[in-house]
């Protein structure tokens, strides 16, 4: 499975990419808010730093508009994917620049009929947004296993499921094991996965009895 990380802050990014981890980026137009800075300059240094898929997203709602500003965002970078709102105009617009080899991916996906739209309409990507269907006391990670088993159903559907909106580390595993493609993660979710208390106290006792050596390694 790969991981994304869900952000637009650059100083975080490169701190997770030093891990060699990191296989991509999603940002919207919430998280580039976020920054206060100038959405090319972000872009630019996001997709200067991760050699992956960098999600920018359209802020047009009519199939003109989005071509349009695609057209611009990807100019930015060569790893530019164009992040398409789940519309008839959003659709249209993936299947439009799919077939010029662009890659798509379709975001605010909540059924797996919107799913089965954004496959049939060549999208590379489709993001579930899991935590927001928790939110209002459906199941996120339900939609994940719906979407793998209507792909895997027909081979000819190639889109990958993008795991989005995740809020936790144990999100992360959920989705693991529902079968997604990828996980686009918080950067603190994305730290948080590494933690577990019994590795702490493992790593103590063993260099605590490593110093009673009074050995070196090196
Ligand atoms: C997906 O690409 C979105 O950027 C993101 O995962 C939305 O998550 P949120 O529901 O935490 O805003």
């Amino acid at each position: 499975m790969k991981f994304f990380v869900d952000t637009a802050d650059v100083a975080e990014i490169k701190e997770l990419a030093e891990t060699g981890l990191l296989d991509g980026v999603t940002t919207n137009p919430t998280l580039i808010s976020k920054t206060g800075r100038p959405f090319k300059e972000v872009l630019t240094e996001i997709c200067a730093t991760v050699d992956g898929p960098i999600s920018a997203e359209v802020a047009a709602t009519d199939y003109d508009g989005m071509l349009a500003e695609a057209k611009v965002l990807l100019g930015i970078a060569k790893n530019i994917v164009i992040k398409a709102p789940m519309t008839w105009d959003g659709l249209r617009a993936c299947r439009a620049l799919s077939n010029d080899g662009h890659k798509v991916n379709v975001t605010l996906c909540f059924s797996a009929n919107q799913a089965l739209l954004a496959a049939k309409a060549g999208a590379t990507f489709v993001s579930p947004f899991i935590g927001r269907l928790d939110d209002i006391g459906a199941d996120g990670v339900e939609l994940i296993r719906e979407i793998r088993t209507i792909y895997d159903n027909f081979d000819h559907l190639k889109t990958e499921i993008l795991a989005a909106s995740i809020r936790s580390p144990v999100n992360v595993k959920e989705v693991a094991m529902a079968g997604a493609d990828v996980a686009t993660i918080p950067p603190e979710v994305l730290k948080g996965l590494v933690k577990h208390p019994l590795t702490d106290i493992g790593l103590q006792r063993f260099l605590a009895d490593w110093q009673k050596t009074g050995q070196k390694i090196t």
